[in-house]
């Protein structure tokens, strides 16, 4: 049942092109292909086999002669000419009845796609693997209005449109969508004076909220041309919102299929952080052209060719649209907290996994997240001007193929002449490398010592030791900077280095920028990490100072029972006050760090993490830094208040992120009372969720809520943020009761995913109300996982994920969080999708 990269064997065909007709009906569509074959001189010869499931097949026709193929579960197998033949075939399938959101299905009448990893075979028999790349063309029939496909749109007339696809492309590329659309257009002149018409298509109602995702996808545009060379290569580019989506979005050569919530805003519904988040996945999709589509992959194992690349791509584009130092923070964050508690746990799997038994469940944080930091890190390596020979080579080299990670990493060695041999074991191994770094200063001279080491992970013991790019510098105690950014690579271990920085009176400055995604432990005193939090020239490592610092107070809270730490407090100050820095910057420094950070960072020290008590330790040092911090904080309150019409812009953004960050620590103080004078000026969504969230941690949010609720009840996404809230932010461990009751909510749809992750995944994200000693949460989610998975195991697999931090917690949360394992385990006709995540999480 499993699928190893080692049996990588090419299709036994080529197939020439590829023409599909589509009869839309909800409950029988009928879609006949016409696809040229002939056979693939590197093959071995071989029967025709095609994949397929959920298919009624109709009739098979080899060059125009009835066939009957043998049909299986998975496909169909038929006999062929050893010549060039065509095969054609009839299958009926049924949109109406697909839950699964995979394949060919409706969302709120609208028909649409999702092929990727392995959709397409839900709609026809076809070579449903990457490496078969073919041109398209399609035609679709149907009496609703707007008919897209890939590519550029050919005949259309009453009830049907054609579309032509001249780029060759993998099935899961393939796109379809028809309904009662309509298009926010715009226009873009490439750099090679190509006219390409822009459309995002939306439900009628919703064509006042496509601005921003247009002005995004513009700048992606140009961004691509400016810094990667690389220019759009149709004459039209399409943009679907779709409200029933597995995903964020898709990346279909030429028709872009976005979960809505990526796609749509507006000032009075969208916060700051949706509109940042649909501008990189707006980014992300758009790039896939060239790092997906043009160049794809050979199979799925290298699935992080595409996603680690194109996740980098929007890294830096982000970086560049807005602030690289926040935007850095941000990718660091969400990398430990989702791929670090990956690597930790039962779920650990390389970048480039062995083997899979469901491909779906791994577009994880490893492939996508710590797939992109391979990609920084090569850079860090062979330097700008060596990525940038290196990606023209690869465009260069392998546009239109389906291509390999060993083909990625030979034109870097082609390009800049370095061997990767060491780097590329980063691909093969899971976990995390620890570095234990130290230092000494003595007559001017700072010498690391650096032993590096990667934990054990399921299937995998020994491993070696991958080069480590390790950025530093040091920071004198007076504030200078005595030792510039240097990069040292680690290629053993112990490595040891050291540089001579004038003065014994200084702080080395370790892993800036997080030069590699690696965990660092380097013992600093207290006053140390203050100096660098003052005065570190590396905006990542200013920032990780204080983080350091939070931590050891939050850790000494809960362990020793101390109280919260002044000197943090007092370093805290400057930072917040410094006008010279981002506000943007301060917002990410005034934040603690989670509880489930917490939990992750007790248990790689070797403690039971208490979650109980991290809450609390985390409530009392904010109650701490309110007190203690609140002329500042009230300064900043006040001073960070932004006039004239809302901008979503970084600058604005900014200021009002720091400005509600104040407000979440004076909420601690005021009762609420500035809180509810926000939440009742409020003209946009971020200063109304900006006062909420207080009011809903402190308990005192009834009043608001219910407003909220009838303001919003009519506006789907928005009333997800109202579900989502109120158990995320709910205090103690109340979100698993107040879960529960909202899953009774008439407007609790659990088949759609964005409301079910509203609820269930929601919970998941309320460390203590999930991990409730009594284990209502975890059985809450279990219920629930059960009755998703027979109608979408997508959706349920990835959220059987909340619990592959199990090992951490103490032997009753073991043994409740094993109950709730065991019950999905033993659900019947579980999926393959969460079979296979359940089995590893109990096994490892
Ligand atoms: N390629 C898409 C993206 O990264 C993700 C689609 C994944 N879908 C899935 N069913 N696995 O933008
Ligand atoms: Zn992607």
């Amino acid at each position: 049942r499993a699928v190893h990269l080692t049996d990588y064997a090419p299709f036994s065909h080529i197939v020439e092109h590829v023409h599909l007709s589509f009869d839309l009906r909800r409950s029988a569509t009928r879609v006949t292909a016409r696809i040229g074959m002939r056979p693939n001189p590197d093959a071995t010869r071989g029967p025709l086999r095609l994949d397929g499931e959920g298919l009624t097949l109709l009739w098979a026709r080899i060059d125009g002669a009835e066939v009957a193929p043998r049909l299986d579960a998975t496909g169909l197998t038929v006999d062929a000419p050893d010549a060039p033949f065509v095969w054609e075939c009839a299958v009926e399938i049924d949109p109406s009845s697909n839950t699964a959101l995979e394949g060919l299905y409706i969302s709120n009448g609208m028909f649409c796609t999702q092929c990727e990893a392995e959709g397409f075979r839900k709609i026809t028999y076809y070579p449903d693997r990457p490496d078969v790349m073919a041109p398209f063309t399609v035609r679709i029939n149907s009496d609703l209005p707007v008919l897209l496909s890939n590519g550029n749109p050919g005949a259309s007339g009453d009830g049907f449109a054609e579309w032509e696809d001249p780029h060759p492309k993998p099935a899961y590329l393939f796109a379809l969508v028809a309904g009662d659309l309509v298009a926010h257009s715009d226009r873009f002149t490439t750099s090679e004076g190509r006219d390409v018409a822009l459309n995002i298509w939306v439900r009628p109602g919703d064509e006042d909220k496509c601005a921003y995702a247009m002005d995004a996808l513009k700048r992606s545009m140009a961004w691509d041309e400016r810094v990667y060379g690389r220019a759009y290569d149709l004459d039209v580019f399409n943009v679907v919102a779709v409200d029933d989506f597995n995903m964020g979005a898709m990346e279909n050569k030429g028709l872009n299929i976005f979960n809505a919530r990526y796609v749509l805003a507006s000032p009075e519904t969208a916060t700051d952080d949706d509109y940042a988040r649909i501008e990189s996945i707006v980014a992300h999709e758009y790039f896939h052209n060239w790092t997906g589509n043009r160049i794809t992959c050979r199979d799925w194992f290298q699935l992080c060719l595409k996603e680690g690349l194109t996740v980098y791509r929007d890294q830096q584009f982000s970086g560049d649209e807005r602030s690289h130092a926040v935007q850095r923070i941000g990718d660091v964050q969400m990398l430990r907290g989702r791929q670090f508690r990956e690597d930790a746990g039962p779920l650990a799997h390389p970048v480039r996994p062995a083997s899979y038994i469901e491909i779906n469940n791994f577009y994880t944080a490893t492939v996508y997240e710590k797939g992109a930091e391979l990609i920084g890190m090569l850079r860090r390596l062979v330097g700008d001007d060596g990525y940038a020979k290196a990606l023209d080579l690869y465009f260069a080299r392998h546009d239109g193929q389906a291509c390999t990670i060993e083909d990625w990493l030979a034109v870097f060695q082609d390009a800049t002449g370095r061997d990767l041999t060491q780097f590329k074991l980063w691909y093969s191994q899971a976990g995390t490398p620890v570095l234990d770094v130290d230092w000494r200063l003595e007559d001017g001279t700072l010498t690391l010592k650096i032993d590096a080491a990667i934990p054990e992970t399921p299937g995998q013991t020994d491993k070696a030791l991958p080069v480590i790019p390790v950025s530093l510098g040091a920071i004198a105690r007076d504030g200078r900077e005595v030792l510039a950014t240097t990069v040292i690579e680690v290629s053993e271990t112990p490595t040891r280095v050291s540089f001579d920085i004038g003065t014994d009176d200084a702080v080395p400055s370790v892993l800036r920028n997080f030069s590699a995604p690696v965990t660092l432990n380097l013992d600093l005193a207290k006053a140390d990490r203050a100096v660098l939090l003052a005065h570190d020239t590396d905006p990542f490592n200013k920032w990780e100072a204080g983080r350091m610092l939070a931590k050891a107070a939050l850790t000494a809270m809960v362990t020793d029972g101390a109280d919260s730490d002044p000197d943090f407090l007092a370093a805290l100050q400057p930072v917040l006050a410094d006008e010279t820095l981002d506000p943007a910057f301060r917002a990410l420094v005034l934040g603690l760090p989670s509880d489930d950070d917490m939990a992750g960072t007790l248990a790689l020290a070797g403690q039971t993490p208490d979650p109980d008590a991290i809450a609390a330790a985390r409530r009392d040092l904010g109650h701490a830094m309110a007190v203690d911090l609140e002329s500042t904080l009230t300064a900043l309150y006040d001073g960070m208040q932004v006039h004239g019409p809302y901008d979503p812009a970084a600058a604005d953004a900014g200021k009002r992120a720091l400005r509600n960050a104040a407000l979440a620590y004076l909420t601690k103080l005021d009762g609420g009372d500035r809180a509810r004078r926000q939440f009742d000026a409020a003209d946009n969504m971020t200063d109304s969720l900006g006062a909420l969230v207080p009011l809903i941690r402190i308990g005192a949010a009834d009043d608001a809520l219910a407003r909220f609720y009838q303001s919003w009840k009519d506006h789907r996404l928005v009333l997800d943020k109202w579900f989502s809230l109120q158990i995320a932010a709910a205090p103690g461990t109340e979100g698993a009761a107040i879960a529960a009751r909202l899953v009774e909510h008439p407007d609790f749809d659990w088949k759609n995913p964005n409301r079910f992750r509203s609820v269930i995944g929601a919970l998941g994200m309320n460390h203590a109300s999930f991990h409730k000693a009594d284990g209502s949460g975890y059985a809450l989610v279990a219920d629930w996982l059960i009755k998703l998975d027979p109608v979408n195991p997508q959706t349920a697999a990835r959220m059987t994920t909340l619990f592959e931090t199990r090992a951490r917690y103490d032997a009753d949360r073991q043994g409740l969080m094993r109950d709730a394992l065991d019950r999905i385990s033993a659900a019947p006709d579980l999926s393959r999708d969460t079979g296979e995540m359940v089995g590893r999480m109990l096994d490892g």
